[in-house]
């Protein structure tokens, strides 16, 4: 199979993180630290380019959740299947996702997360299907939107393939 086709490059993702990681350490400069909560397996590319970008203190923690689906359609629902190994209550928590899809995922962890009392709770996503999005959640930190397309690259896969790709490419999942 040829290489999937190019959505956004490995220069134009580094370039956001850059931008990204600048604008975190700002709003975070006077905070004593933040915990940045990455949510496997998606995000463990983008986490470690953007954690290794920060200027400010910063802890990692990982999450896992997975989907309930009926088929190969996903029904809404989440469940925790892996816990952070940190309290977070009095923290600053910054959940980091690599797509923000339904919006199911991201509504489950806030909600989730915001529970155990941190002392404040963003989000960031590197990618946005902002019309695929079904329910509400606040992306605080966003690297770019897309259109409803299989994106494969720098942490997300099709099948688990294609997930160390180092640039968003789009696939047709039926090719
Ligand atoms: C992807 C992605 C998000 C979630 C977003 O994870 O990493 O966590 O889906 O979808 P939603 O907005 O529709 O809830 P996936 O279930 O593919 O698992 P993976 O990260 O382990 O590949």
């Amino acid at each position: 199979m040829p290489n999937p086709k190019t959505l956004i490059s490995e220069e134009d993702i580094k370039a956001r993180v850059e931008e990204l990681a600048a604008q975190i350490s700002l709003d975070y400069a006077d905070k004593e630290e933040i915990v940045l909560v990455g949510v496997l397996k998606g995000s463990f590319i983008f986490l470690a380019d953007l954690s290794r970008r920060l200027s400010i203190p910063r802890h990692i923690e990982f999450i896992a959740v997975s989907s309930y689906e009926h088929g190969s359609v996903r029904s809404g629902a989440v469940r925790l299947v892996m816990d952070v190994r940190r309290s977070i209550e009095g923290k600053h928590v910054l959940i980091v996702e690599d797509i923000v899809d339904t919006g199911h995922t991201l509504h489950y962890l806030i909600d989730m997360l915001k529970s155990r009392n941190p002392a404040s709770i963003r989000t960031c996503t590197l990618l946005h299907k902002e019309h695929a999005t079904e329910v509400d959640v606040k992306i605080d930190y966003l690297g770019f939107a897309i259109g409803d397309e299989w994106v494969v690259g720098y942490g997300l896969d099709y099948d688990e393939k294609d997930r160390t790709l180092p640039y968003i490419g789009v696939i047709n999942p039926d090719d």
